[in-house]
């Protein structure tokens, strides 16, 4: 349980500080942790870059960033100067012994100013190619010594394939405790996705339906509007399989699918999660083309605007063969779920930004009213939708009002903003204050990333081996290619559609 006495005095190195994700995410994050009051009294912040900057101008720009990023807009003067004096920076080069000495210092002062030993979270804000580096000189110095106080915090892409990500675990754990590693994926900090399992396990009506006896299908879209902007010498690495479905998706997967656990310790949720992952059949090198469609985004419009292609974006290879959007069916092989299709699919340059997970009940098992009734009939559907807007919205049948027995699907609705007006936390602050308290529930363990992987596996081997011919195959600001229409319309169903927007 949290409370705001549970952190106790803690240093968070960020290695990598004078990038994006420090800039528009972690430096937000960690201030309105302090505005809500849930850092300790002893606290510091120490930024590790190769750029020359002093003190000052690092916290200049951090400042900046928070005035732009931060869920609560431009940060009030006097906060901020109090907030501040708690940062500071370091140039040192990953590679140089220096920086880890310098920080050894750093936190053996800490200590004895504080009369307290101190909790030190290494937090790689990092391209991947610096992990195994850092990983090794910390685990070779005093920093990490104490596995209780102190932890490694690994962003995604946690590998790029099974035996990359492999090989990194087996790294990892030559040198660190698996309870000191948090493999962060920011999408199980989401408020949103924490409310699945609320929704799930906290309620009674649900669980009795939740299997292959009422569900017939369930879809996963997580959809972007935004191309790849300037990512392109990442995305090139990587494509949406790897980007998304390997980890956000898959998660999302994991909660929808997942037995009720017995407690919410941390192994207890990750075992229940893995075994969900284990259970997912493994797609045939031969059926992928049957299971799994592959899109890149041309030229298109969004939003009245005209934007470029894929292969034209910055640093990408003309004849890039790189998918920006995927989708997938899986079939999760265990006495719940045994023949439901789980249709999963993202995209870059879509129509709409909109996270989304759609349960379509089977239909009723006897049709009791005349055909004139039910000419608008449609089977009870339940939708979770989870960004940008939270909410739960279960779909049936009812009588038109009127003299004749017609039925109209209707709606019942809970909409996360008219329920609460406080704003959400972020999930890097959420996770943050996790890593301080040292819960690693919502991260991932070795053997769920494996799994992961392994899921993913056969559709990206097929995929790099036989290069798309038909690339760009969507229009930016569609909907993706037409054979992902397919892939869902061959089981007679369709793709989730979202209602237009009431005015
Ligand atoms: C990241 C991906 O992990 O998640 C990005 O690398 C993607 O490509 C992003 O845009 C989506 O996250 P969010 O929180 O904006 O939905």
């Amino acid at each position: 349980m949290k409370s705001a006495n549970s952190v106790g005095p803690t240093v968070i190195v960020i290695l990598g500080a004078t990038g994006d994700l420090t800039w528009r995410k972690l430096m937000p994050g960690i201030y309105n942790l302090h505005l809500d009051k849930w850092l300790p009294k002893n606290f510091a912040v120490i930024g590790v870059s190769r750029t020359e900057m002093n003190d000052e101008a690092f916290r200049e720009h951090m400042q900046n960033g928070v005035d732009k990023f931060s869920r609560r807009g431009k940060a009030d003067e006097k906060d901020w100067s109090e907030f501040e004096k708690q940062i500071t920076y370091n140039k040192g080069g990953f590679d140089e012994q220096s920086t880890y000495d310098k920080l050894e210092e750093q936190i053996e002062k800490y200590e004895k100013e504080w009369n307290a030993p101190v909790t030190r979270i290494f937090y790689m804000a990092v391209p991947p190619s610096y992990f195994e580096e850092i990983a090794t000189k910390l685990g070779n110095s005093k920093l990490v010594e104490n596995k209780e106080l102190s932890r490694i915090v690994i962003e995604k892409p946690f590998g790029r394939d099974y035996d990359s990500a492999k090989k990194l675990n087996d790294l990892l754990h030559g040198m660190y405790d698996e309870s000191q590693i948090y493999r962060l994926d920011h999408y199980l900090g989401k408020e949103t996705v924490q409310n699945i399992l609320a929704f799930r396990f906290a309620n009674a009506m649900f669980e009795p339906t939740w299997n292959r006896n009422y569900i017939d299908h369930i879809q996963i879209t997580v959809s972007e509007q935004l191309g790849i902007g300037t990512r392109g010498n990442y995305y090139e690495t990587a494509g949406a399989l790897r980007d998304m479905i390997q980890n956000h998706i898959l998660q999302l997967l994991c909660l929808i699918a997942m037995e009720p656990t017995v407690s919410f310790d941390a192994d207890e949720v990750r075992n229940k999660k893995v075994d969900v992952l284990n259970a997912i059949r493994i797609i045939k090198p031969d059926e992928v083309h049957l299971n799994a469609v592959r899109g890149q985004y041309g030229p298109g419009w969004i939003e009245g605007e005209k934007v470029i292609g894929y292969r034209d974006e910055q640093d990408v290879n003309k004849n890039s063969n790189v998918e920006t959007f995927a989708a997938v069916k899986f079939f999760v092989d265990n006495w719940r779920w045994q023949g439901v299709p789980f249709y999963l699919r993202t995209g870059k340059h879509m129509n709409e930004t909109i996270s989304v997970i759609s349960m379509q009940f089977r239909p009723v098992p006897h049709q009791s009213f005349p055909n004139s009734a039910t000419g608008n009939w449609q089977p009870n559907r339940l939708v979770l939708n989870i960004q940008p807007h939270m909410g739960i919205k279960l779909g049936f049948q009812a009588k038109r009002p009127g003299l004749e027995m017609l039925m109209a699907p209707v709606d019942m609705q809970y909409d996360y903003n008219e329920s609460y007006t406080s704003t959400t936390p972020e999930a890097y602050e959420t996770l943050l204050l996790d890593i301080m308290e040292g819960d690693s529930t919502l991260f991932m363990r070795a053997d769920q990333v494996e799994a992961a992987w392994k899921v993913v596996m056969p559709i990206i081997e097929q995929w790099e081996k036989n290069p798309s011919t038909s690339f760009p195959n969507y229009a930016a600001g569609m909907t993706g290619p037409e054979d992902a229409e397919a892939l869902i319309a061959r089981d007679g169903h369709n793709w989730f559609v979202t209602p237009p927007k009431s005015k």
